[in-house]
């Protein structure tokens, strides 16, 4: 199989594919990557403890039962070590915990020379860490994340930053993140008394930024995750299944690139009336009814003629121009391929455009509708 098959950059790191181990504490080392994730698109070790308030933290839980990776000397040597470790295809992240920035700040220049990703955590909320201003703690200070992540990207490392939804206002946080500067984020779509991740909170992230998004929280199925992808997820990742499943990632690998290679666009967005993101939008119809397109365009600050004329504008000199019998007269108008319609099915085997190709060419549309909004989508 390609390993260029989902097209997943962010910097200088290629993801294979977009099924991610998650961190654990004191569980996911080089070791548990490749036993449980040898071909995942990425795995995330950690996390480690930077500081010295993060590493007393730890200590203390590992004192009350909790694992966690300790290596209070040299935890800049270590990482590097676990790095290289790895040993496998998998793009590598390194979540880190750390109540002060010139630990964060010497571990980015590390994990950069190896090409790896640095993850923030934001994410952890023993008592303990909250107590000592690390992991989640983070939240509660915007400003202070913000400047964090600006001084960290001054290394030019790839940056990730873990977090967790429905703790602060995710709309503010997301776009605090994206303005930073940070390249991606990892959210724990937790919802707290539901099994299963927050599909609302993923597309509340997704409506938010543009950058990289890690989604994850209970996916232990293929429904599971093609449903995080649909809602807006670039990636899914999994911690908890993947220990208690050894076969769960590489299934998800499978199953992901064999939907891949039929539909084309393995994270398409619902139809915008059916809550999809502004992506959606690549599947609308012409704006002449009263319908929920109209509030999602006004979003982007796109006039109903400015929305259309924009859509046109990128169907010209492409296969999306035709489709005469279809609703609108146009292929730039039509709806997803897994919406049942022979209208557009026949106009697809007319023009010899397969279902993967007519959903890249959407791909690409979203892409064009969303760089050329009025008002970006982390301003909208
Ligand atoms: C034992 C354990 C340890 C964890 N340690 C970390 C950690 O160190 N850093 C972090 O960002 N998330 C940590 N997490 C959170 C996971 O990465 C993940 O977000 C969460 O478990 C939800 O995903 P899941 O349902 O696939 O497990 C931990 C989770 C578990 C179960
Ligand atoms: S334009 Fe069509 S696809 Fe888009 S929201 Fe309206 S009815 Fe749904
Ligand atoms: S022709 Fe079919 S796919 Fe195209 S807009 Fe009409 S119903 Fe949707």
């Amino acid at each position: 199989m390609s390993d260029n098959l989902f097209e997943l950059h962010v910097g200088y790191v290629s993801f294979k594919n977009p099924l991610a181990l998650a961190p654990m504490a004191g569980i996911v080392d080089s070791e548990f990557a490749r036993k449980y994730a040898s071909d995942a698109g990425l795995v995330v070790l950690g996390a480690f403890n930077m500081d010295e308030a993060s590493f007393k933290v730890a200590s203390a839980l590992v004192a009350r039962g909790r694992k966690e990776f300790l290596c209070r000397e040299s935890p800049l040597e270590v990482i590097q070590k676990e790095i290289r470790s790895v040993n496998s295809k998998s793009a590598v992240a390194v979540n880190v915990r750390s109540a002060t920035l010139a630990p964060l700040i010497e571990a980015a220049k590390v994990v950069k020379k190896e090409g790896a990703i640095l993850e923030l955590n934001a994410h952890c909320r023993q008592p303990e860490m909250l107590e000592a201003g690390l992991g989640e703690a983070l939240l509660s200070d915007l400003p202070k994340l913000m400047e964090w992540i600006r001084a960290i990207k001054e290394t030019g490392v790839v940056l990730s930053v873990k977090v967790r939804a429905n703790v602060v206002d995710d709309i503010k946080l997301a776009r605090a993140i994206d303005r930073a500067g940070a390249d991606i984020i990892h959210l724990d779509a937790m919802h707290e008394g539901f099994d299963g991740p927050d599909l609302e909170a993923i597309l509340t992230y997704r409506d938010s930024t543009r950058l990289f998004l890690i989604a994850n929280n209970s996916i232990r199925t293929f429904a599971g995750a093609k449903e995080a992808f649909s809602w807006g997820a670039d990636m899914v990742s999994v911690a908890r299944g993947a220990q208690n499943d050894p076969d769960l990632i590489p299934d998800l690998v499978k199953s992901v690139s064999s939907y891949q290679q039929a539909i084309g666009w393995y994270n398409a967005p619902k139809h915008v009336c059916s809550s999809g993101d502004f992506r959606g939008l690549a599947f609308c119809c012409l704006p002449v009814k009263p319908c929920p397109v109209h509030a999602k365009f006004q979003k982007l600050g796109y006039t109903a003629e400015e929305f259309a004329r924009t859509k046109l504008d990128f169907a010209k000199g492409t296969l999306l121009e035709f489709g005469k019998d279809t609703c609108f007269g146009s292929l730039v108008w039509c709806c997803k391929v897994s919406k049942p319609c022979w209208i557009r099915d026949g106009a697809l085997n007319a023009l010899d455009l397969s279902d993967s190709e007519y959903m890249k060419l959407k791909r690409e549309l979203a892409e064009y509708v969303l760089d050329h909004a009025k008002v970006p989508v982390n301003e909208s």
